[in-house]
């Protein structure tokens, strides 16, 4: 079992009102009660609606909170509908998602994306940076390629590496049930942090998290993966019965 810091983040989607508040409190009474002591951090990132709700009514220091998007237009401005990473911070959230595939399919590119990494960092936010092809990419052998695309176009130098957590979300993999063989997301893990380290030049290895219809009858496999940070986790995360029993699962 290991000692190392693990991320557990909920990614609600567009799912929860505020009744589902009774999903956090849940889990932090796990978390107290828990006796093994194993570093973990957990992050519910729900949508905008909760945010300011939620932050008021969590006391405990285990669970932050985060988004699921933003405009990259980091200020207020005439963008109907959208949401700022300036207005996030302010009701309370801590870390934010970028790049989800489900946004890239309604037309985010690696671009603006970046303008997105760009104002949250600025605005101090931690971010959870999802990269992953798609099964037609993963069919023509361009996996390794894709990732390497997605990550240098919408990272810069000069951005702060140690506030970028990486999420590899295989899009094939999403809300199918099916996962990755064992071996090649291994592979493709070590590869993400090499390649990451030799395109910014830093000596650390970044932080990657694995998204992807993880659940807690499969959540075993992963465990034994010792270069995966922790875990993205979709429709799971929207019971606290399943959510809990991937972390306790993981640790088993
Ligand atoms: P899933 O979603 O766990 O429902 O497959 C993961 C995600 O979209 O982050």
């Amino acid at each position: 079992m290991t000692n190392k810091l693990r991320y557990f983040i909920a990614n609600w989607k567009m799912f929860g009102d505020f009744s589902s508040f009774r999903i956090i409190q849940k889990t932090n009474q796990y978390l107290n009660k828990e006796k093994n002591f194993n570093k973990k951090k957990i992050v519910f990132c729900v949508p905008y609606t909760l945010i300011h709700f939620f932050k008021k009514k969590i006391k405990s220091k285990l669970i932050s909170l985060g988004s699921q998007n933003c405009h990259h237009h980091e200020n207020f401005g005439p963008f109907t509908g959208s949401i700022s990473a300036s207005m996030l911070k302010k009701i309370g959230t801590e870390y934010i998602i970028l790049g989800h595939s489900e946004n890239r399919a309604e037309g985010e590119t690696n671009q603006i994306i970046k303008k997105k990494i760009a104002s949250s960092l600025n605005q101090k936010l931690k971010i959870i940076f999802c990269i992953g092809e798609t099964y037609k990419d993963k069919r023509n052998g361009k996996t390794f390629s894709v990732l390497r695309k997605q990550i240098k176009n919408s990272l810069e130098k000069k951005f702060d590496k140690n506030k970028i957590i990486l999420a590899y979300e295989p899009v094939w993999s999403i809300g199918t049930n099916k996962i990755p063989k064992m071996n090649e997301l291994q592979d493709i893990i070590k590869f993400i942090k090499k390649d990451f380290k030799k395109i910014f030049k830093t000596n650390k290895f970044p932080k990657i998290l694995y998204g992807g219809s993880v659940n807690h009858k499969n959540i075993h496999l992963f465990s034994a993966i010792n270069e995966i940070d922790g875990f993205l986790i979709g429709s799971a995360s929207q019971s606290s019965k399943k959510f809990i029993d991937i972390i306790k699962n993981y640790y088993k």
